[in-house]
């Protein structure tokens, strides 16, 4: 089974980064993350309205069914992205991975470093057999990153998305274990 049952809640470390449990404290930076225009364009979730709002996603983002992790630069606790595994289906170890960063922070290598250590979290420590990965067409950046990453391009499903009045298109990526 896929394990989600951690000693303590897991502090991952790249070469520049921590990748930290989000608390309560990091409310107004996930709200900046989460209703920035630029990083928010191919998400489709209901932007924030204030900082009450991310403390309810913060909540959410800390259930038990889940992981997510904030992304701080070393010895820098403010949280500049986000990445982790939600959808996760234990029967058959496999999970969704969601990512996104400050767009100041884009093209710097920081979320390869992240991805790289998040992809051997989840086969190594959770157990997973396949990460799954959804992406709006138009996402470059994100295919980009999955391309690197080996993720493999498995389905194209013509609007099966309905968000704010209107049918999206919908690309699924996976990777499998070796
Ligand atoms: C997706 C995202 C995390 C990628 O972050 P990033 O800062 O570009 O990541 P990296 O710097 O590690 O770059 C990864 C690779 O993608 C490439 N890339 C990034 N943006 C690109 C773009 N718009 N077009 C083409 N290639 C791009 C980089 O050149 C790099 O390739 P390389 O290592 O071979 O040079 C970032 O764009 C983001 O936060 N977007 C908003 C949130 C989002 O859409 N999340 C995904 C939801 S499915």
């Amino acid at each position: 089974m896929v394990q989600l049952n951690f000693d303590s809640f897991p502090v991952l470390e790249t070469e520049r980064l921590l990748l930290r449990k989000i608390t309560m404290e990091d409310a107004e930076d996930i709200f900046l993350l989460r209703t920035n225009e630029e990083a928010m364009k191919y998400i489709k979730k209901p932007k924030l309205r204030s900082v009450n709002d991310a403390i309810e996603l913060i909540k959410v983002m800390n259930s038990p069914d889940r992981i997510q992790l904030g992304i701080t630069l070393k010895n820098i606790t403010r949280i500049i992205g986000i990445i982790g595994y939600h959808r996760i289906v234990n029967e058959h170890y496999r999970a969704e991975i969601g990512y996104m960063l400050n767009p100041q922070y884009w093209n710097t290598g920081l979320m390869s470093e992240a991805i790289t250590k998040v992809i051997g979290f989840g086969f190594n420590e959770m157990k997973l057999h396949s990460i799954e990965a959804i992406i709006d067409p138009k996402n470059m950046a994100s295919r980009k990153i999955l391309e690197k990453f080996n993720f493999i391009k498995e389905a194209y499903f013509k609007e099966n998305f309905f968000f704010e009045g209107e049918f999206f298109d919908s690309e699924v990526y996976s990777l499998v274990k070796k």
